[in-house]
């Protein structure tokens, strides 16, 4: 298997139907969906020539963490419906690659047996994505419980203050097994608000979102937690700039892998009026349809600090565990190797607008 595709091609073959269409599908018609990918072929890179690239060094620092690649595992819940080993395959290719990682609330494992699994995480990114339930002091000891077992930030995800309508899901009648269960969640995942075909069968509680978050909760959540705090699913340079007024500095320009609202402007789009209006004063970050090097170079010259990685790292786990995970890392890590040198980069401070093209028809 030579690229994303091949992995998301035999993942399809590996999963039952419902499940690949669960992991892969997306809200609605999947319009956001497809415009993810297609946002970053519609921009061109401009290379520089004559330049030295025998080396090429891809490293890069967040908050001090160093890691080897600009690249971080995105927090997708539910690792367990692609391999057995779930989250714990996926924390350990992260930390093999010595690349940023974000465990999702609502994990298979639990935050415990990832911090066993992979305990050298903590040296670099490690993030634990939390959605703000209704029950604050629960929301509170998950924190807690998070930083006591090496997660550096958390990742705040402000993009589901309801849950979005996926049509395949509904179709497909598909519900979480019965037999996995939360791991970060005594009584059942985070989730409700859904009007119908919610993901979790009978057989899970659930603790509510907290659809009533807004900007003022900010205050009580930077109180709570002793580490920072980065906003995930930001579109609009004005929500940045608010962010940054209430001293948020990390930000995830995301629209949850078009599995929310259909409709909806992509990553890559956003993302300059985003770093435009945070004016260096936030690291950006951006997820959302990337499946090339050529894609997390492009995202890097709009001015992300770096690029999370979502399906296809469930691709990889699908294919073939914790090795399939870490093939999935080395493949990007070449493109995107191949891509600075070809394009007169070698390192990732020398990355700017300026070797990328938008063709006059992706410009109207
Ligand atoms: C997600 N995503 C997600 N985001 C989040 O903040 N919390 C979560 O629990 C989940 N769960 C989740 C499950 C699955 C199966 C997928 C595919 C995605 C969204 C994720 O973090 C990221 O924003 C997208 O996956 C990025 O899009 P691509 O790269 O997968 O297209």
């Amino acid at each position: 298997m030579v690229n994303l595709k091949d992995f998301e091609d035999q993942a399809r073959k590996n999963l039952s139907s419902e499940v690949f269409d669960f992991l892969a599908g997306g809200a609605g018609d999947e319009i956001t969906l497809k415009t993810n990918l297609e946002s970053f072929q519609k921009v061109y890179l401009r290379p520089r020539v004559l330049v030295d690239v025998s080396q090429v060094d891809l490293s890069c620092e967040i908050s001090g963490k160093k890691m080897r690649l600009p690249m971080i595992v995105a927090p997708m819940a539910f690792n367990r419906l692609a391999h057995t080993d779930g989250e714990v395959a996926m924390a350990k290719a992260a930390a093999k690659a010595q690349i940023g990682y974000t465990l999702s609330l609502n994990a298979t494992k639990s935050i415990e047996e990832v911090a066993k699994a992979a305990p050298d995480l903590s040296s670099r990114p490690n993030w634990f994505q939390l959605y703000v339930l209704e029950d604050r002091e629960m929301t509170k000891q998950l924190i807690e419980r998070a930083v006591s077992n090496g997660h550096n930030a958390l990742c705040v995800t402000v993009d589901r203050a309801v849950r979005g309508k996926r049509d395949i899901d509904i179709k497909n009648g598909f519900a979480i097994p019965k037999h996995f269960k939360p791991g970060n969640l005594e009584f059942g995942f985070a989730g409700g608000n859904t009007p119908q075909g919610g993901a979790f069968s009978a057989a899970h509680g659930i603790q509510i979102i907290d659809s009533k978050l807004n900007w003022k909760d900010l205050e009580w959540l930077s109180s709570v937690s002793q580490v920072p705090v980065i906003l995930k699913g930001i579109l609009h340079p004005l929500d940045a700039k608010r962010a940054i007024d209430c001293g948020i500095r990390g930000l995830v320009v995301s629209n949850h892998g078009g599995r929310n609202l259909d409709g909806v402007i992509s990553p890559f789009e956003a993302l300059s009026e985003v770093v435009d209006a945070v004016q260096s004063r936030a690291d950006v970050f951006v997820d959302g349809g990337i499946r090339r090097g050529t894609d997390i170079l492009k995202a890097l010259a709009l001015g992300a600090k770096a690029a999370l990685i979502g399906r296809p790292l469930l691709w990889g786990l699908a294919c073939d565990g914790e090795n399939g995970v870490s093939r999935v890392i080395e493949i990007l890590e070449e493109e995107l190797r191949i891509a600075m040198a070809l394009t007169g980069v070698p390192s990732l401070e020398k990355i700017d607008r300026e070797i990328l093209y938008w063709s006059r028809q992706s410009r109207a």
